[in-house]
């Protein structure tokens, strides 16, 4: 069956191995399947929810498009675009804020973890930024989203507002509920440095994630450096349960070598860390550093990057614009 895909990448620099292997590694399994409809969304409106530097920003968004081409999404099959240059993504997230019971919205965890302790002084745009995201997903009828674990609570609120909006207006299956695309083992990443804390951009030590623009050297650094336990590694997935950066590592090893876990385990059971470290460091290095050079390579061309993007926000916007007229219609507009 044929699935309309869509997912979003937030502009807010040093793109990691967590982004990597919980999201657009699966873009691009996505886009290389000929059956699919692909758009990748650099999802700017998003990224001013929390205070951004202007110059960086417009560098970002550069990088975010940069990466998903160099991963390899082939922005001649798959659409690619920055979500400010579609107007509809605004004017949806209004629409839906007005269905959406605060109740709802109060209960997201991602917002409770970003604003921290002194929720008042968080945007209002970071509370709402849940209707933001269904309002990406649901102007394009996605079928399926690729995500990592962390955004699976926001793709059931984005299930739940579409469910409402239908009721409420009475038109009956006029906005999809999608599905979530979440790999089931690999979909949360650790820090290097801690393995009960997500691999993340803002992570204050650069030891902790492995930047998408790393060198090799820079990857066989922080594997040799990353946080392990003084045990040997176990042949059994249970033994792993208390042991959060063992398991972390043997989870990147699987993931980026495309074998479960019960294989990397069958491989490393009973050696000890440095071996893994080692193996580790070379197959992220193999993987890693072309995405990178590739990177680097196309951020000198920013006329072809802001080419990709205008010509995606032109077909974005082609799908978006029937939807929100719809939508207006039926609300009574
Ligand atoms: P963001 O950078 O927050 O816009 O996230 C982009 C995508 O990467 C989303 O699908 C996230 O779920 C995914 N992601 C971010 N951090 C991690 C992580 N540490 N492990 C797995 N997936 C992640
Ligand atoms: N909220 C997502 C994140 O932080 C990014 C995002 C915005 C997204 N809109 C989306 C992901 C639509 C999937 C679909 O990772």
């Amino acid at each position: 069956m044929s699935k309309k895909i869509f997912s979003g990448v937030q502009p807010t620099g040093n793109l990691h191995l967590g982004n990597y292997l919980g999201a657009i590694k699966n873009f691009v399994e996505l886009n290389n399947d000929n059956q699919n409809e692909c758009i990748f969304c650099v999802v700017d409106l998003h990224a001013i929810t929390v205070k951004q530097d202007k110059d960086q920003l417009k560098k970002n968004i550069l990088e975010t498009t940069a990466t998903f081409i160099a991963s390899g999404i082939n922005p001649t099959k798959s659409i690619i675009f920055n979500q400010s240059k579609v107007h509809a993504h605004a004017e949806g997230s209004w629409i839906l804020s007005c269905i959406s019971p605060m109740g709802w919205l109060n209960r997201m965890t991602q917002f409770k973890d970003k604003a921290g302790k002194d929720k008042e002084k968080a945007s209002v745009g970071l509370y709402i930024y849940p209707v933001l995201m269904a309002s990406d997903i649901l102007l394009y009828d996605a079928t399926h989203v690729p995500v990592g674990e962390d955004q699976k609570q926001h793709l059931e609120l984005t299930r739940d507002i579409a469910n409402k909006f239908n009721k409420d207006f009475d038109c009956h299956n006029f906005l999809k509920a999608p599905e979530p695309l979440i790999k089931k083992n690999f979909s949360r990443i650790m820090s290097l440095k801690d393995g009960l804390k997500k691999m993340s951009k803002s992570d204050p030590s650069d030891l902790s994630r492995i930047n998408l623009t790393d060198t090799k050297d820079e990857i066989i650094n922080k594997i040799k450096k990353a946080k392990t336990d003084s045990l040997p590694i176990p042949s059994e997935n249970e033994k792993l349960k208390s042991r959060p950066e063992a398991e972390n590592l043997l989870g990147i090893y699987s993931s980026i070598s495309n074998q479960t876990l019960d294989k990397t385990l069958d491989e490393f059971g009973g050696k000890n860390f440095s071996n893994l470290k080692s193996q580790l460091a070379e197959i992220l290095s193999n993987k890693i550093s072309p995405i990178s050079d590739e990177i680097k390579k196309l951020l000198n061309d920013k006329e072809y990057l802001n080419k990709v993007l205008t010509h995606g926000a032109n077909k974005a916007d082609e799908i978006a614009e029937k939807k929100i007229i719809e939508m207006k219609r039926i609300i009574g507009f």
